[in-house]
């Protein structure tokens, strides 16, 4: 049963708590209520997606209760140091470099380096952010495809029992998401506009500030429009045994999956063998996927063999990512 609790001091309490366990908690911003769920933790995240039933992995937002909070995770230059100060807490998210010593979830990033950072300037949002002591990765809190909710009943008619607690703080004042600026060239480019507008930022930097052109001409999602993390080796899908040049991608039980030529690949040597979920369990897979890529692509060997996910719930994501990294090769 889904919770909608008036964001008492109580609970916000109760909500940090479901945070800390790896829980999702939907909490009003002043743009659009976020679900949210500790950036840190692969498989909190894992569920921010398998709630919106979204199918395919996009970056998410990291929010944060200060600039200071949010430092330890992106690196701030002079550009975002400047909009920090003047637009935070306000509806503007930065894309700035990762830190390399972050420890967001790489299903936040989506395997990038890049990482996208912002303060919401809501009191009901920045408290929860201190109470849980964590950067909360959060999506707008809605079914995908659907509109972004603007309300507490609105979260609730779209997710449903998805999220076991929606935090009320009446409706929000923008009611459109946050303007996404990529600071992360020389040349500033807004790739999503929203409440702050391109000439409101040019004024603060000084310099002209474009959109995203393909955006412009195709209206599609800006997450559509990211260069994604792929692996240097070929992916080959769906493979039922796995040839001695290839390392291999697992998931579920080992016990039947043979080496061309003999023996088991639950014998290989753990550096060309990675199991996505021994359990077969759809959401650590999740969180562990672009771990498992990146350990197989320094394994030296000559191509990724990918056992079968489940096409269903955030298998659906997972399968899309491979799909396309595996299409990277071929074209
Ligand atoms: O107002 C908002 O921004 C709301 C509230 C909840 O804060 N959040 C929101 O999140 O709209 P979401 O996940 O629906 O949108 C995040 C946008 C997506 O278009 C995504 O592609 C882009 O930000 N984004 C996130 N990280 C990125 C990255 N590293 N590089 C490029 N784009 C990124
Ligand atoms: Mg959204």
């Amino acid at each position: 049963m889904t919770q909608i609790l008036p964001a008492s001091d109580e609970a916000i309490a109760e909500a940090a708590r479901i945070l800390k366990a790896g829980g999702l908690v939907a909490f009003p911003t002043e743009t659009v209520y976020g679900l949210g769920a500790d950036a840190r933790d692969g498989r909190a995240v894992a569920k921010i997606f398998a709630a919106k039933g979204r199918p395919r992995f996009n970056p998410l937002i990291v929010h944060g209760d200060s600039c200071a909070g949010l430092e330890p995770y992106a690196q701030f230059d002079e550009r975002a140091r400047h909009l920090a100060s003047r637009f935070w807490p306000g509806p503007l998210t930065l894309i700035l470099p990762l830190r390399p010593d972050s420890s967001l979830s790489d299903l936040v990033t989506a395997g990038l380096d890049t990482v996208a950072v912002r303060v919401p300037d809501h009191p009901v949002a920045r408290a929860l952010i201190r109470a849980a002591g964590m950067p909360l990765a959060a999506p707008s809190a809605n079914r995908s495809g659907t509109l972004s909710p603007t309300a507490p009943h609105h979260v609730a008619e779209s997710l449903g029992d998805a999220v076991p607690l929606i935090l009320a703080g009446g409706a929000t004042r923008y009611g459109l998401e946050s303007t996404v600026l990529d600071l992360t060239s020389a040349a500033p480019v807004i790739a999503r506009p929203g409440a702050v507008s391109a000439e409101e930022i040019a004024e603060i930097l000084g310099c002209t500030v474009t959109y995203d052109t393909q955006a412009k001409e195709r209206p599609i999602s800006p997450g559509q429009l990211l260069r994604h993390y792929a692996p240097d080796l070929p992916l080959r899908l769906n493979a039922v045994e796995v040839a001695t040049d290839e390392a291999l991608l697992g998931f579920g039980s080992m016990k039947f999956m043979g080496i061309r030529g003999g023996g088991f690949a639950r014998d290989l040597p753990p550096e060309s063998f990675y199991n996505l979920s021994e359990q077969g369990d759809l959401l650590e897979a999740a969180s562990r996927l672009f771990a498992g890529l990146r350990t197989l692509d320094r394994s030296g060997k000559k191509r990724i063999a990918v056992m079968a996910v489940p096409e269903k719930g955030i298998g659906i994501a997972i399968n899309d990512r491979l799909r396309r990294a595996a299409a990277a090769h071929d074209a």
